[in-house]
């Protein structure tokens, strides 16, 4: 009789969250929204899988825009986004076969952005991943911040790639990383390396995951079997997600909703859903999610969605 009581409590614990939410910002022509990434001065840059263009949105300025802070040439995509040094990043960037929905063989790369510098942003690219069918979510490695993860969510791996060296090599391959289906499903999608560990999401396969991670001359390799952590509620499919100061996973959930998690809980650690009927803002297609930095931001969650919606969630009440 345990193992049933256990499994009800895990059910009746999955709640749902109402927090209060603010449309920050309506993209332009309702651009795509895919990724993005906070500046140690609290702007918002923003990448999306329709436009060349790197945006920037200051979230706390009274009427936001949506600024230009570089054009890629060669490129019709920009993807996953990751801070590697302070204002430093690291960008996906390819040319999408809209027929596919893959990169045109050739074309995916890994630009560097220094905004560091205070002038213009100082762009290059750092590698070419030949190989690479599409990349999407992008991760650092602490401590090593030359390095960053990519998630080839078509082909199931993961890529690292050397920001300095340009080197390039296949970190870790798995069907967990795969979707069931062929492109346009996706797989390997949202990936951070947190603890040790790395925690992704792949979004046909609907799971929530994690895996050990060993460090060994410069190089990231799988150190352990890959956990199951949770899985997306009846058709939703996770995207991209942020890690909270207390260890919760905010994970962006299509079509309509975001799902909070707890990793140190055994098994199903789905704690709840937001945007229960009621809520203030609807979210259409959420796609990723970033907190604020320092002071009064700290606990408010970014999120962008397709739709091209740049959401503010007031979080601190899921500490109460
Ligand atoms: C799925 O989400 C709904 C709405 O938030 C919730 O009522 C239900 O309990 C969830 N199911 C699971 C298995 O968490
Ligand atoms: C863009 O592509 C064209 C044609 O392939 C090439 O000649 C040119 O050098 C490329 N420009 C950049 C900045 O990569
Ligand atoms: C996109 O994919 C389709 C189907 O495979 C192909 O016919 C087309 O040539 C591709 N376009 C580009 C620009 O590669």
């Amino acid at each position: 009789m345990l193992l049933p009581l256990l499994l009800s409590l895990v059910v009746c614990a999955a709640a749902s969250f109402t927090f209060p939410t603010r449309l920050v910002l309506q993209s332009p022509g309702g651009l795509f929204l895919e990724n993005l990434a906070v500046r140690p001065n609290g702007k918002l840059l923003i990448t999306s899988p329709e436009s060349s263009t790197l945006h920037m949105v200051d979230p706390t300025a009274p009427n936001p825009t949506f600024d230009e802070v570089h054009t890629f040439r060669n490129v019709t995509a920009l993807l996953g986004i990751a801070e590697v040094k302070p204002d430093v990043y690291g960008i996906i960037a390819l040319v999408l076969n809209d027929t596919t929905i893959t990169a045109v063989p050739g074309t995916v790369a890994i630009w560097r952005v220094d905004l560091s510098l205070g002038g213009p942003p100082m762009v290059n690219k750092a590698a070419n991943v030949p190989d690479g069918m599409f990349l999407d979510g992008l991760s650092t490695v602490p401590g090593e911040p030359d390095l960053v993860l990519g998630a080839d969510t078509a082909a199931g791996r993961i890529w690292q790639i050397n920001l300095q060296t340009g080197g390039v090599r296949i970190a870790a391959q798995d069907d967990a990383f795969a979707p069931d289906a062929p492109a346009p499903a996706f797989g390997i999608n949202g990936l951070h390396v947190r603890g040790g560990d790395l925690y992704f999401t792949n979004s046909q396969k609907k799971t929530f995951s994690r895996f050990p991670i060993s460090l060994r001359g410069g190089n990231v390799a799988q150190a352990g079997p890959i956990e199951v952590l949770g899985s997306a509620n009846g058709t939703d499919q996770f995207d991209d997600f942020a890690f909270d100061s207390a260890g919760r996973v905010w994970a962006a959930t299509l079509p309509d909703t975001l799902t909070v998690l707890f990793p140190p809980v055994q098994g199903n650690s789905m704690l709840g859903q937001l945007n229960a009927p009621g809520s203030p803002v609807v979210f259409n297609s959420p796609t990723s999610v970033t907190f604020g930095r320092g002071g009064v931001v700290q606990h408010t969650l970014y999120m962008t969605t397709q739709a091209g919606q740049l959401i503010a969630v007031d979080t601190t009440g899921i500490r109460a």
